[in-house]
């Protein structure tokens, strides 16, 4: 039975949550309370602490009460996808889960919307498909892995899809492990002297310590639009590197969030939320 035939057959409304660690910074329950308002779905939703190794027995027991589905955060993502009994596609390529729900036989199912969320915001707030474009992502960890399983899932690719990391390695066994679904190219930052990119999507976590990978100008194409999967109140080190280098559009990832959000509660309810409103009602006002 999906969420929304339960809802009929019971006044309460379905519950949902957010479970990770740190988990109070979280802004998916406002962004969740919004698109339920916008959409006038009778949900609730919250942000739950979970530690690490309580992380099967608190999901076992949410969905065995009648929990309607969870979002999963760090640092569950990659516990979530082992945990799940069936994962979609993308979700497997990322090799992490971060939307959970049951399906009609009672199964845990695992998706990854985090990639999603990120092309719907270029797509749709930005009006900047990736199709045809040279991409460069930098990093080569999850957040990569999920943006390239999106990726993987385009009808439109990419003319060139270049990864970037600190470790060549890393990069390295992230294209094999894309082999027959996309074609990467894996370099190292000294390599990317020499070639110009139109899109650019910072997937390290360099920021979060105040560093920036080692960038030259000269990759950044005429048009080049740079993206930054982090959000936080100030630009990022990246965003502010890509103004000062002359970048066409420098992007922040409070879209990715929202659209991530978005996918999840569209899989989970039957209607896309939109945005762009969301958007707007989160942004600090300058
Ligand atoms: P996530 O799941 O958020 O992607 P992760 O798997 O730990 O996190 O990956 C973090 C990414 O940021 C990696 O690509 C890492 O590079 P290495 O694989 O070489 O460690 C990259 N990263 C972190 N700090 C960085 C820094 N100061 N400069 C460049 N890259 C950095």
């Amino acid at each position: 039975m999906s969420d929304v035939e339960a809802d009929k057959q019971s006044s309460a409304p379905t519950r949902y949550a957010v479970i990770g660690s740190p988990i109070s910074h979280s802004k998916s329950p406002l962004i969740h309370a919004l698109f339920a308002a916008q959409t006038q779905q009778a949900i609730t939703y919250e942000a739950i602490e979970v530690l690490e190794d309580d992380f099967e027995r608190f999901v076992g027991s949410w969905f065995a009460s009648g929990g309607g589905g969870l979002n999963v955060t760090v640092p569950h993502k990659e516990r979530a996808f082992a945990f799940a009994e069936i994962t979609t596609p993308r979700a497997t390529l990322a090799r992490a889960v971060n939307t959970l729900s049951l399906d009609s036989a009672g199964r845990l199912v695992g998706d990854n919307t985090d990639g999603a969320g990120l092309l719907n915001d270029l797509i749709e707030n930005y009006d900047t498909p990736i199709g045809g474009k040279r991409l460069l992502l930098l990093g080569a960890g999850g957040a990569t892995r999920g943006v390239l399983a999106a990726i993987a899932d385009l009808p439109n690719k990419p003319a060139s899809i270049t990864v970037a990391n600190r470790t060549l390695s890393r990069a390295q066994g992230l294209a094999s492990d894309f082999e027959g679904r996309l074609e990467i190219i894996a370099v190292s930052y000294d390599d990317l002297q020499q070639h110009e990119y139109d899109v650019v999507i910072n997937g390290t976590s360099a920021s979060l310590g105040g560093e920036l990978p080692p960038l030259v100008p000269s990759l950044l194409a005429p048009d080049c639009c740079c993206y930054d999967m982090m959000y936080s109140a100030e630009p990022t080190l990246f965003l502010r590197w890509a103004k000062e280098h002359g970048a066409a559009k420098a992007i922040d990832g409070l879209g990715m969030l929202i659209g991530q959000a978005a996918v999840a509660f569209s899989l989970w309810r039957g209607v896309e939320p939109k945005t762009a409103e969301v958007i707007l009602a989160l942004r600090p006002k300058a």
